[in-house]
């Protein structure tokens, strides 16, 4: 099932602080290894009528805000995201 879970963390010694990260799941076909370092790039996409923006965007607005996006693939299918944001 897919979902969205949030935790705290402990960010690391060089940058004093803490933050959360929202943890988002899903059961799609998650990311073919091939193109998985390509997927935040503008314009980017695999879908006929895809504008391979919707992931460059939340890069950068994660970027503007001090904290970073990750995926991975699930091992038992689907991707997850996790947007980590730090407190101010
Ligand atoms: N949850 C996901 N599961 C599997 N592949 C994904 C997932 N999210 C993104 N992708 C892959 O990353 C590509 C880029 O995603 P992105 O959201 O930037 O653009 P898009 O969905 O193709 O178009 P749009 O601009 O309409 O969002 C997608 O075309 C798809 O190949
Ligand atoms: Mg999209």
């Amino acid at each position: 099932m897919a979902s969205v879970k949030t935790r705290h963390i402990e960010i690391d010694a060089h940058n004093h602080g803490q933050g959360i990260v929202i943890s988002i799941s899903d059961t799609g076909p998650g990311i073919p290894p091939n193109v998985i370092e390509n997927i935040f790039d503008p314009f980017f996409t695999t879908k006929e009528v895809g504008l391979g923006l919707g992931l460059s965007i939340s890069y950068r607005i994660m970027e503007s805000l001090g904290g970073k996006i990750e995926v991975a693939n699930i091992a038992t299918g689907g991707a997850r995201f996790e947007l980590y944001l730090p407190n101010e």
